[in-house]
């Protein structure tokens, strides 16, 4: 499956120095934005200037994840920032192919994120179309909640939808170093985490930790 890549999120981290949060996971693979526009979850973020900041301070390659419910709205201006992914929301996209392939055209990873009440299904004629599924393991909209253990089932599920594609398995909402081990288990292979690594006293160390627990 390849090494695991881990994304932590900039929802946790203080945004009063954002730049130095972002020092602190030097050794992560990508950086995890949530962009919120409070129609699609209750609540707001930020938007494409906060991910354009990002990108200007930071080296890691940026993994947008867009709950908000007009997503086309924002993939040219995202794009620009040549983004490793843009993840769309299913419930969101009407012409979800449309949308995926819209991304890919910028010459971007396209992903799409399932709420955890959303089947899997929806997917099966799209899987050509994207290189990144979201397994949403608590409820959109905020940091720091608890992992639904259900979303065990449905990571090996979406494995087994996968099969020898070469799409990515993303998981997202209340990973830490006491689940890491069952996430990977179940077929993750990246790996979204807030306030669990922003929330430690060494960030850079919790990250490695969650690699070796992972093992
Ligand atoms: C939730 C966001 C997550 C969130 C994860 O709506 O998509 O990326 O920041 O935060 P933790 O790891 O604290 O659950
Ligand atoms: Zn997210």
């Amino acid at each position: 499956m390849g090494r695991l890549k881990i994304s932590p999120s900039i929802l946790a981290a203080d945004f009063s120095k954002l730049g130095a949060e972002i020092e602190r996971v030097y050794n992560a693979d990508f950086i995890h934005i949530d962009m919120m526009d409070g129609h699609y979850v209750p609540n707001l973020s930020f938007g494409p200037m906060v991910a354009q900041t990002v990108k200007q301070i930071c080296d890691l390659p940026l993994d947008i994840h867009l709950m908000v419910t007009n997503p086309d709205q924002y993939i040219p201006v995202l794009a620009e920032l040549k983004p490793a992914y843009i993840t769309v929301h299913y419930e969101a996209c009407i012409h979800l192919q449309r949308t995926l392939n819209s991304i890919r055209e910028y010459g971007v990873k396209a992903g799409v994120s399932l709420n955890p009440h959303t089947p899997l299904d929806g997917l099966c004629y799209v899987l050509d179309d994207l290189d990144l599924i979201l397994v949403m393991t608590v409820n959109p909209g905020f940091g720091g909640q608890k992992f639904i253990p259900k979303m065990y089932d449905k990571i090996k599920d979406a494995r087994s939808l996968i099969g020898d594609r070469n799409i990515d398995l993303e998981v997202d909402g209340g990973i830490s170093l006491n689940n890491i081990a069952q996430v990977v288990e179940a077929g993750a292979n990246m790996i979204v985490a807030g306030s669990a690594v922003f929330g430690a006293p060494d960030a850079a160390k919790y990250i490695s930790d969650l690699r070796k627990a992972a093992n």
